[in-house]
């Protein structure tokens, strides 16, 4: 019990810094380098097996004289037209090959490649962006911790060393598991 204790009390210290760093993770569109940003590749599956934050960043990688990247408004996604100017419901378009987008606002985003028929055939990616942080772990946590004190010290003295090498590997496991890029903070 005093263990279990201990170890919610440093998580709720460590919490902050991973979701410090979980709000920039970086995303290859379609997990290709290079080449991630392609026909047919099912966009909506890629995007179900993610979660985007405020501040995250998508890159699309692809070969620039076969494809580009527009990012558009709902109506533009779904009829894949941009009109005959191409700027139809544009609100901002890519070209480079290598383009990094950052996910700067919590809304949905929408991306098509404006190639005649690759929208249509099913290059398209819409992602829905949440606001980053959130409340916490809730403050009953600590309470737990205080009422816990008084009789923790004679346990922890019986639980020998072997139990604390196992929470401080449980603890970095956790942590490492629950925030991938908690090991590059700082
Ligand atoms: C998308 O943009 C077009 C062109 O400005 C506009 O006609 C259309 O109403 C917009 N759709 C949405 C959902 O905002
Ligand atoms: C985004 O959220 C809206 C509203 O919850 C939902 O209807 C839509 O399917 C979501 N889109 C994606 C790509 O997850």
């Amino acid at each position: 019990m005093p263990r279990s204790i201990i170890a919610a009390v440093l998580l709720l210290l460590l919490w902050p810094l991973c979701h410090h760093r979980a709000s920039a993770a970086e995303y290859v569109v379609g997990d290709v380098v290079g080449s991630g940003w392609d026909s047919g590749v099912n966009y909506a599956a890629w995007a179900r097996e993610h979660t985007f934050a405020v501040g995250d960043v998508l890159v699309f990688e692809y070969v620039s004289s076969q494809h580009n990247v527009y990012e558009v408004n709902e109506s533009t996604y779904k009829s894949c037209d941009t009109g005959a100017g191409g700027s139809n419901g544009v609100r901002a378009m890519y070209t480079s090959g290598y383009d990094t987008v950052v996910l700067a606002e919590a809304r949905a985003y929408w991306f098509i490649c404006n190639f005649p028929g690759h929208c249509l055939g099913g290059m398209k990616l819409a992602v829905n962006v949440s606001a980053s942080g959130s409340g916490g772990p809730s403050p009953a946590v600590s309470q737990t911790q205080t009422d816990g004190n008084s009789n923790s010290a004679a346990s922890i003295a019986g639980e020998g060393r072997r139990g604390w090498v196992a929470l401080g590997l449980a603890l970095v496991a956790i942590v490492l598991m629950n925030c991938p890029s908690f090991a590059a903070w700082q």
